[in-house]
């Protein structure tokens, strides 16, 4: 009999992560928890390697690395594929404390300035300077390992003092108490060996790839199982609201899903009922499902977490519109199970229908 747990609809969310060492070291809003991962894998008997072709802050990665399973994951975000990275590497936690060592003993002072004029304004100038110190230094430090960790940990520094909160999908202007940076950074850092002393897992490294999930490149029927939830459809725009991490640190990736188009959010395709954005968003997920119906072996499964469109008019239904597609494509559908449903409101006062977020078991039939 199949187990649903009574709070799916938290654990597809990133909230329960919050409390999870390693989870918690990058936070990312849009992410899903990994005791959806550990839940989907046992309930569903997934088979290795299994496949996140959209990664993420590496969720699905880090739970097959703990249940010793062989996993890939990819992410367009050069952000999100590097803290996937970071999350899932084997670390020599005695380097990093002899690392720690060396920075404890070091004074930030002038350094030089990031080149990206747009962000520097979004940070007290001696802060934003003393973060700049510290990148050069990663730079220089030998081990590459150490030096991913260590960039992680400066990385989520800079979220925290910047002069921005995230609401929603959008970045808001807010002045913070001026925070020490060394502090924070290097307490940052302790942590991290903390979490890897307490639960490093022991199961094999994924492969992370910063890449395309509509054109990813893997041998045909050699895919175990996929764990992964896409874009939702117009719910967060990611390079907006991690616009400083990517400015800063990050070239910015070149494709996305088009989950979200600025100038056609709010505008209409005459010829059918259903808003552009989400045209286009399923003629991308439709190549992502071909994709996927590729490179799993027969008897493979997906789960995957969909969100539904909120639009000014009308609600889009994504589950069933990817179920319809998954199935002409050759999937079999297995199961459909509403994780979490809300009120699509316009204006903030009509009720426009309702959203639901759920979960798709698909099988390539064996
Ligand atoms: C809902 S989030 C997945 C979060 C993940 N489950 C986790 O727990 O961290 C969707 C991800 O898809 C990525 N993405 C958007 N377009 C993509 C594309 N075309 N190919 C691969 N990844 C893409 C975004 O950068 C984002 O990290």
């Amino acid at each position: 009999m199949q187990m649903i747990p009574k709070n799916l609809k938290d654990l597809v969310t990133f909230v329960p992560n919050k409390g999870e060492p390693i989870h918690n070291w990058f936070y990312y809003k849009e992410g899903y928890s990994g005791g959806f991962v550990e839940w989907a894998v046992k309930e569903f008997e997934l088979k290795e390697p299994i496949v996140d072709p959209f990664c993420g802050v590496g969720t699905t990665l880090l739970v097959c690395k703990k249940l010793g399973l062989e996993s890939i994951g990819f992410d367009v975000s050069p952000l999100a594929a590097f803290v996937s990275e970071a999350k899932t590497r084997d670390y020599d936690t005695k380097k990093v404390m002899a690392e720690l060592q060396k920075f404890k003993e070091m004074e930030p002072k002038q350094a030089g300035k990031f080149p990206n004029k747009n962000v520097r304004r979004l940070f007290y100038e001696k802060q934003l300077d003393d973060i700049y110190f510290y990148y050069r230094k990663i730079d220089k430090i030998q081990d590459a390992r150490v030096r991913v960790l260590f960039l992680l940990a400066l990385i989520d520094t800079t979220s925290r003092v910047a002069n921005v909160v995230k609401v929603g999908g959008s970045l808001r202007k807010q002045k913070k108490p001026k925070m020490p940076v060394k502090k924070l950074f290097l307490g940052k850092v302790k942590k991290m060996v903390l979490d890897l002393k307490r639960v490093q897992a022991k199961g094999p490294e994924p492969e992370v790839f910063q890449a395309d999930a509509r054109n990813v490149k893997l041998e045909e029927n050699s895919v175990g199982a996929v764990v992964t939830s896409p874009p939702y459809l117009n719910k967060i725009e990611y390079t907006l609201i991690y616009k400083i991490e990517l400015g800063l640190f990050f070239r910015e990736q070149e494709t996305r899903l088009r989950a979200h188009i600025q100038d056609s959010a709010t505008g209409r395709d005459f010829g059918s009922r259903m808003p552009l954005v989400a045209k286009a968003y399923f003629d991308d997920m439709k190549k992502v499902l071909e994709n996927m119906f590729k490179f799993l072996k027969p008897g493979g499964k997906a789960v995957i977490v969909v969100g539904g469109g909120c639009f000014p008019y009308e609600v889009v239904e994504s589950d069933d519109i990817l179920i319809e597609e998954a199935e002409k494509i050759g999937f079999k559908k297995l199961d459909k199970i509403v994780a979490r449903k809300y009120q699509c409101m316009r204006n903030r006062t009509i009720k426009v229908g309702i959203v639901r977020e759920s979960v798709l078991v698909l099988e390539k039939p064996a």
